[in-house]
């Protein structure tokens, strides 16, 4: 499978991707979490994108285009994978079909997760990830046992630079502006199939591996 997930920020791209690694066996490529990365690793792409994603827009298609391509030649991607916030603009998608497009492995599916805007903010407010296993809480939906702390592996919880009320405004109005367009896209590509993101994350998940097969 090689799969795309679609979604605004918060539909919970991330939370059904680390599902989907397990069972599917194939991993998942974010482009948030290598650009996160780099920021934390205080590269100079890191200190480049850090001004960017601090204030919600996207960092150049040339940037990550290149990160992805790179990543997509690494050897457990060859039985597939689950892109994840990549594409995100028009260009993006067209780069990664042409190179796709090139070895013989086009996508087999794009997934949209269907979340309504006014459940993100709250989501995306509340969200935790642990600093060492990465494993996501959420203060208001799926709070750890113990306050700050990671209940898998008593790692520190901290909350991403970019989840402040005003960055994600404007984080919510570059999806609709750039990314959206994207579901129209993959529509006529014929591989869009789409769930809705909002319940139980089981729930979510079980109803996405059955429309994925
Ligand atoms: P990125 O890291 O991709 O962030 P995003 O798209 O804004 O999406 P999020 O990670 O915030 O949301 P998600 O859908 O993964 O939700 P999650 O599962 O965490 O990008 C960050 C930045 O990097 C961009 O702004 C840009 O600057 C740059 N960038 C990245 N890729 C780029 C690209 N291709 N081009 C250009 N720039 C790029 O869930 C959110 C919260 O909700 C969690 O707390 C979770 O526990 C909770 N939750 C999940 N499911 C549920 C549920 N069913 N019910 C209740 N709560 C739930
Ligand atoms: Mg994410």
């Amino acid at each position: 499978m090689r799969l795309v997930l679609l979604g605004a920020p918060g539909a919970g791209k991330g939370t059904q991707a680390k599902m989907l690694i397990d069972k599917y066996g194939i991993p998942q490529i974010s482009t948030g979490d290598i650009l996160r990365k780099a920021v934390a690793d205080g590269t100079p792409l890191g200190k480049e994108a850090k001004v960017i994603m601090d204030k919600g827009e996207l960092v150049t298609d040339e940037i990550v285009i290149g990160l992805v391509k790179e990543r997509l030649g690494q050897d457990d991607c060859k039985k597939g994978y689950i892109l994840d916030g990549f594409p995100r603009t028009t260009p993006q998608a067209e780069a990664l079909d042409a190179e796709l497009a090139a070895i013989n492995t086009p996508l087999t599916d794009a997934l949209s997760v269907d979340v309504p805007m006014d459940d993100l903010m709250k989501r995306l407010t509340g969200r935790r990830t642990c600093k060492s296993c990465q494993q996501m809480y959420n203060v208001h939906f799926s709070a750890p046992a113990k306050d700050g702390v990671c209940d898998k592996c008593s790692g520190e919880l901290m909350q991403r630079g970019d989840d402040t009320e005003d960055t994600i405004k404007n984080r919510l109005d570059v999806y609709e502006k750039s990314t959206a367009p994207l579901i129209d896209y993959y529509n006529g590509k014929g591989i869009l199939k789409s769930v809705e993101g909002t319940g139980n994350i089981d729930d979510i998940f079980n109803k996405v591996c059955s429309i994925l097969g």
